[in-house]
């Protein structure tokens, strides 16, 4: 039996991934990458859409590749890639972008979020056709699952959309993709304001976990997360965002259930919740981190594994594309 595809991808637009891409998207990687043919690359090309430092923008791009084998995405199991390696990945985009309406990429609520932060006038087209890219990225590889965090399920729901919409007009080519959302973990909210999700362009960084961050300097955010009125350890998203989102971090980092946690909490205080959430923590990431450090120093180690990956990525990808293209009446070279 042929195994099942999976495609995520991951932005390095920060030296850091924040708790939230480990815990809604980069931990089922992981999981998917055992009984599945996954494919998982840095979207470098999405990073453009915010203006960085090109010296940065390299540093960040090398360090997600990093973190991403530090947290345990396996390159014997799966391919690891950068986007901005396989060029059919704009080859496509740009197909989907003549699929896609105007009045429905006007809809992504992502679009819609970041334009109306920046304003029009700082507002890049590429973030308005950033989902049609990301279309592409997942079309390419014919992936039936796509793991990743809750704010992302409309771009899948509308490369769903473009991928029928192709397949109707020019016959089938295109897998449809199914997002791979967990109930547990799939929103991660900000520490410092729990009803927001964690997020690395949120406005202070004072409720976000850094991964590659100090153990102390995560600790102490951890440990200073706003709770809420009461004093009961309690899993209630409604009353209790605050400990709600702590009881999801524990359970998911030390597999333990939420009803577990509960009970050994009872008459316990919020300080001493926390400062064990703090410990787990910073303990699951104290080894990571050090591994990614360590990648990190065998540049050259970790570029001939990029193109390696590269390489598999392109294979599949360059099928993809000459179907489409073929498919869609362009005269074949
Ligand atoms: P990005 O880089 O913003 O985030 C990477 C992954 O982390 C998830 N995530 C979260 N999950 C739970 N709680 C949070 N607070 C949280 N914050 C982020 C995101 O849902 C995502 O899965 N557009 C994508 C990158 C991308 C992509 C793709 C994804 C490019 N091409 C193809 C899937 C398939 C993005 O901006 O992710």
């Amino acid at each position: 039996m042929t195994r099942k595809r999976v495609l995520s991808g991951i932005k390095p637009t920060h030296d850091s991934f924040q708790l939230g891409n480990y815990l809604g998207a980069v931990k089922q990687w992981i999981e998917l990458q055992q009984e599945h043919d996954a494919f998982y690359c840095v979207a470098d090309l999405h990073a453009l859409t915010v203006e960085t430092d090109p010296a940065l923008l390299h540093k960040r791009t090398l360090a997600s590749a990093a973190q991403l084998l530090a947290l345990g995405v396996d390159p014997e199991r799966c391919t690891l890639f950068l986007q901005s390696h396989v060029a059919e990945h704009n080859q496509l985009g740009w197909v989907m972008e003549c699929l896609a309406g105007f009045g429905e990429a006007s809809r992504m609520t992502q679009f819609k979020d970041k334009s109306q932060k920046s304003g029009a006038d700082r507002t890049v087209v590429g973030l308005f056709t950033y989902p049609m890219l990301q279309a592409a990225d997942i079309l390419l590889y014919q992936a039936d699952y796509v793991p990743i965090g809750e704010d992302q399920r409309q771009h899948i729901e509308l490369t769903r959309d473009l991928a029928g919409r192709f397949n109707s007009r020019y016959g089938r080519t295109f897998q449809l993709p199914e997002a791979y959302i967990l109930k547990s973990g799939a929103k991660i909210y900000d520490l410092q304001d729990p009803t927001s999700k964690m997020s690395k362009s949120a406005g202070s960084m004072q409720g976000v976990i850094e991964i590659m961050d100090a153990p102390e300097v995560n600790a102490k955010k951890i440990k200073s997360a706003v709770t809420d009125t009461g004093r009961e350890v309690r899993f209630d998203e409604k009353e209790k965002p605050g400990i709600s989102n702590l009881l999801t971090i524990h359970s998911v980092l030390s597999g333990r259930s939420i009803a577990e946690l509960e009970s050994e909490f009872a008459g316990k205080g919020y300080g001493d919740f926390k400062a064990v959430v703090a410990e787990v923590v910073v303990e699951y990431f104290r080894p990571i981190r050090q591994r990614a450090l360590e990648i990190l120093e065998d540049e050259s180690g970790l570029l001939a594994l990029l193109h390696q990956g590269a390489d598999k990525a392109a294979l599949v990808a360059e099928k993809t594309l000459s179907e489409a293209y073929r498919n869609l009446g362009l005269v074949q070279r």
